[in-house]
Order: C-alpha cells, then structure tokens, then sequence
C-alpha cells in the first residue's frame, strides 16, 4: 500500500482506537489533501460531539496517539489547528521510498479487486434499424473504458453489445432490402445510411397499403423464423454491423462480433422468461396484458405503474427483453455485477427492470445491477445534437472531422503527410474520446470541436502532448524509461509534490472502477500532467550542471509519471502518439 491517504486512514484509524477503544476504530478519519501540509484529517470535529469532549482535546489525543505508534519514519509533523484540525505532513524519505517501490510495481500501484468479480457491462447497443447517433458514440467510449478498468484491476468484464436487431421494424426494412435490390441495399447500409435507409423504409409503410401489408406479413415469416426471412436478416445485420465496426475500429474501442448479444438472441428466450413470471405470480394479466408491477412505481395519476412484457396480440417488447437478458446474465453468465451504460432518459426503465427481476428473484442480494447513466450529447445551440440542416450527425463524418481538424492543427509542425496524418487520426480520435470521458457520464455536454482539440486544458491532446513530451525527455537524453532505477531523492518542493501526486493513481483507479466513473481517472491524470509541468519548469533533468544523483532521481520521476499517465491513458482507450 504505498497511497498516503490510505496509509493515513489506516495509522488514523488505529491512533482512535488507541486513544478512544476498539470502538472507535473504524470511524472515517476524513482524511483530506490540505493546504497547510499534505493532508488534514478532519474526523475530530466529528468525533468530539460522540466523545463529548472538546474538539481540540480530541485532536490532541489523537495527534498524541498517532505519534506515539509512529516507527518514526512516516510522519515529519503532526500539527492541531483551527477548532480540530490534524494537519499532517510527511516525511520527504517515506515519500521518496514509496514513490521508488510504486516505480518498482509493473502495475503503478493499483491493485486487484479481490476476489474477482465477473461484470457484464452492457454498451454501446446501437440500433440497425434507426441511426446509431451521438448518444451510441457516448455509450460506446464511457463502457469501452469501464470493461478496460475492471480487466486491469483483474475481474472478468464480459462485454455485452445488446444490439436493437429484432422486432416489427424488421419486416419493412427486409420488403425494402427487397425493392432496392439485395447489392444496393448492402452497399448502403454498409456505408452507414442506415438511417436514410429507414426513413425510405418507413415512408413507403406509411403512405402505400400494399408495401404495408407485405411488411406485415414479413414479421409474422421473422418470427416464425422462416429460412428465406432469416437469410435476408441476416444480410442486412451483417452489412449493419460492418458499418458499426468500422466506427469501433476507427474508434480503438475492444468490442468484437463475439461480444454481440442482440435482442434477436433473446427471442427464443422470451416465452419462457413470462411463463416463469407467471408461474412465480410476479407477473399478473392485466387488460389483456401479461404485466409486472414492481412495488413502489406509480403513474401520475397514482395507480400502479405496469411493465408491460406481453401485449395483448402476444407480442413481445423491449423490456421482456432487457428481464430475459437480465435472467441469462444472473444464470447463464453467473454475473456479480451488471453494469448498463445507457442513455439517462432509460433511466425509469432500469429501475422497473432491476425491481422486477429482484421481485423474480434472478437478481439475488450479491448481484449488482446498475444503470450507468449517459447524459445528453448537445449542440451549440444547448439542444440535441444534429447538423446545421437539422439532420442527425453520420457518427463517420464527425469522426472524420475530428481528424480533419487535428490535421490542420499541426499542420505548422513540419511532418511529412503520412506521419501528419497518422497524429492526426490520433489527436482528432483522442480528442473525442477524451472529451466524452473527462465528464461525469451522467451530465449533459456541448459537442464542441475547439474545445476538445484545445491544447490546453483538461483535454485529450493535452494529455498527449504532456506524455510525448516525457517521452521526448528519455529520447533526447538516449535514456530508456523502463530501465530507470533512481533512487529518487527529494529535494525540491516540486519534486516532492509529484512524488506524492503519483502515490494517488492506485486508488483512483480503483476508485473509478467502484463508481464506474471514468472521469475521476481523467481528472487525476490532468492534475498529474499539471504538476508534472511545474515540476518540469523548476527542475531541469539532462541539464550538464545538474549532479547524476539528482538526475537519476528526476529521469525516476519523469519514468513514473510517464508510465502513470499512459497506463491511465490506456486505461481510459486513449490512444497516444509517440511524438506530437
Ligand atoms: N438499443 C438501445 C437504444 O439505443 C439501447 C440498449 C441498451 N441495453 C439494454 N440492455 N437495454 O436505446
């Protein structure tokens, strides 16, 4: 454990005990970063109303006690202010050595979540059918970095594309393959028109009774899972989900064919998953309808809120899926975590379908569900996004906007076209990427092209620039950073300040896994990038007047922060070029 806010809880934790018994061991010492030494704990103004003492005379008998159990080799002050404050600072060697062995851990310090856990998280999930929009792009990069955490800190994140490729709309789409021809109709949607596609589609169902009435009756021929139909499905999905991997492999995201689970693959699940509701009573016929009503969800005018998972007609819907689903994970897949990064406007959704399956008893007390919410991707003008025209934005042509516009930002830099346009695809994607993850996934954003390329700030190519820039260091200096050995020696305030920033990578990832909050791992390596720059400014590292031990400890330093910010960059699927 080399994190000082987690070694200071601990050693905290153990001075209440000592001080106050056994029992007061296990209170939140509320140790927090300070601005009078390296961190405060605030737990004696807290504790004092428990204790009734006074609060400073707690603090005193907690200073007394954490110095009293002290080796000697952690703590350089432990000082008492305001009404009960613990200021606490470190001593510059525990820091240093701490700093060396996380340098030592191939893993940074982060460590493993023990025991392991299996986490299915559900992402990205575009539709076939409709368009796969800005919303799908977001969902796609937040649970892309979710599924990258949870393998590093050594679970078993099982990727779940829960793809929208079955039900009603199916029948028109197929009639319309047909009208076009099977060719053109591959051609297009393989080129990401699927939308265009639909809309033609859905035009024609509207306003001509006789393209209606064969839709109709290819529905009835989909479910039936007659062998024609199924061939002609399967050609459109395949062409559908050619589109969707481009996109994921412009992107760099992990998904796969393999990890597609669409609700086409729930189909045959679906009768079975009501009768066993039916059976458990948990779902009742109401009106015709085969519904769930899970406790405590009410409509507006009162009554009982249903989840409708049989129509009258006995057609199925998109929650009998989503309880089908959650049943094959619990039992199929033996999950102890499922994670559903979806769009925020899901949100009652989830709610209904997490309560239900706990009423069905599939999801037992161990298992976790949690809707990961994705707030609104906006426009300039504060409204969904779309292009100027007002039509929905072709997740390719942005892409490739943002790579146009990363282009023409280093354009002055002198590159030759190839490499110009390798950083680019690099800069433009990670920039999107970035700006996606830097905030915390439920809030809304703008989409804003300027912002996120910025070179400045908290934004994608600044962090790729702050790394290329250390790598940049070893390179001039004919230094490899993975055989750096230091011993790192603190001697200047900026030097000690990142060693101890550095400490903290371990429990934010660990911390941002817990959460599923991704954000927290960019705001750590923003901070991280920013104290490396004033560090970088005060403290030359290949200088000629500068002393090989010193040297030795500063090129240490620059190696953990290089490898810090590009585990972190990894972690987050942000790519990095070697030079920018
Ligand atoms: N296809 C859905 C949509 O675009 C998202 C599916 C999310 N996953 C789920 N298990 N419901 O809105």
């Amino acid at each position: 454990m080399t994190d000082p806010q987690l070694v200071l809880t601990e050693r905290v934790q153990q001075a209440l005990g000592t001080a106050f018994g056994s029992e007061y061991a296990g209170a939140d010492p509320l140790i927090r970063p300070s601005q009078f030494a390296d961190f405060q704990a605030n737990v004696a103004l807290s504790l004092a109303k428990r204790l009734r003492r006074a609060p400073r005379e707690v603090a005193q008998a907690i200073a007394d006690a954490l110095e009293a159990g002290d080796t000697g080799d952690v703590f350089a002050g432990v000082e008492i202010s305001g009404p009960g404050f613990l200021n606490i600072t470190l001593q510059d060697g525990w820091i240093a050595a701490q700093a060396l062995q996380t340098l030592e851990d191939p893993r940074s310090g982060v460590g493993t979540t023990t025991p392991p856990q299996t986490v299915v998280v559900d992402y990205s999930a575009p539709n076939a059918a409709k368009e796969m929009h800005v919303g799908h792009l977001r969902t796609t990069i937040v649970g892309d970095s979710l599924v990258r955490i949870l393998d590093y800190l050594g679970n078993r994140a099982v990727r779940q594309n829960h793809l929208g490729d079955w039900g009603t709309p199916f029948g028109m789409l197929i009639e319309h393959l047909l009208d076009i021809g099977e060719g053109a109709a591959l051609a297009r949607l393989e080129a990401g028109e699927g939308s265009e596609y639909y809309q033609e589609a859905r035009r024609k169902f509207d306003s001509e009774p006789e393209f209606k009435e064969r839709s109709r009756r290819r529905v009835a021929t989909l479910q039936a899972e007659d062998p024609e139909t199924m061939r002609l499905w399967h050609l459109f999905m395949d062409a559908t989900v050619r589109y969707f991997n481009k996109i994921y492999s412009t992107l760099g995201v992990t998904l796969t064919d393999d990890d597609i689970a669409g609700e086409s693959m729930y189909n045959r699940m679906l009768a079975e998953t009501c009768a066993d509701l039916e059976a458990s009573g948990v779902a009742v016929m109401s009106e015709g309808a085969l519904c769930v009503f899970p406790p405590g969800f009410k409509g507006s005018d009162d009554r009982p809120l249903p989840l409708i998972i049989r129509k009258s007609d006995g057609g199925y819907g998109y929650a009998t899926t989503d309880l089908a689903a959650i049943r094959y994970r619990v039992r199929d897949l033996k999950v102890d975590r499922i994670m559903y990064v979806v769009g925020a406007d899901q949100a009652l959704h989830f709610q209904m379908i997490f309560a239900a399956a706990r009423q069905a008893g599939w999801l037992a007390d161990h298992v976790s569900a949690e809707h990961i919410q994705i707030g609104m991707m906006l426009g300039a003008d504060g409204r969904r996004f779309r292009t100027r025209s007002g039509e929905s934005v072709k997740l390719s042509d942005l892409l490739d906007e943002a790579i146009d516009r990363a282009s023409a930002a280093i354009a002055e830099r002198g590159y030759d076209e190839v490499t110009r346009r390798e950083i680019a695809r690099t800069v433009g994607i990670g920039a999107v990427k970035y700006a996606d993850l830097s905030v915390s996934h439920d809030s809304e954003y703008i989409f804003d092209f300027d912002r996120m390329l910025a070179f400045t700030g908290n934004t994608g190519p600044y962090m790729q620039y702050a790394t290329a820039r250390i790598r940049s260091i070893f390179r001039k200096g004919g230094v490899d950073p993975s055989e750096v050995s230091g011993p790192i020696i603190l001697g200047e305030a900026a030097e000690r300040d990142l060693a101890l920033q550095l400490l903290g990578f371990g429990t934010v990832v660990e911390h941002a896994g817990a959460t599923a909050e991704p954000h927290r791992v960019c705001s750590y390596l923003f901070e991280t990038a920013s104290t490396f720059t004033t560090f970088y400014e005060k403290c030359p590292v290949l200088r000629d007047d500068v002393d090989p031990e010193t040297r030795a400890s500063r090129l240490a330093l620059c190696a953990l922060t290089l490898r810090v910010l590009q585990t972190g960059l990894n972690l987050l699927g942000v790519p990095v070029p070697d030079r920018m």
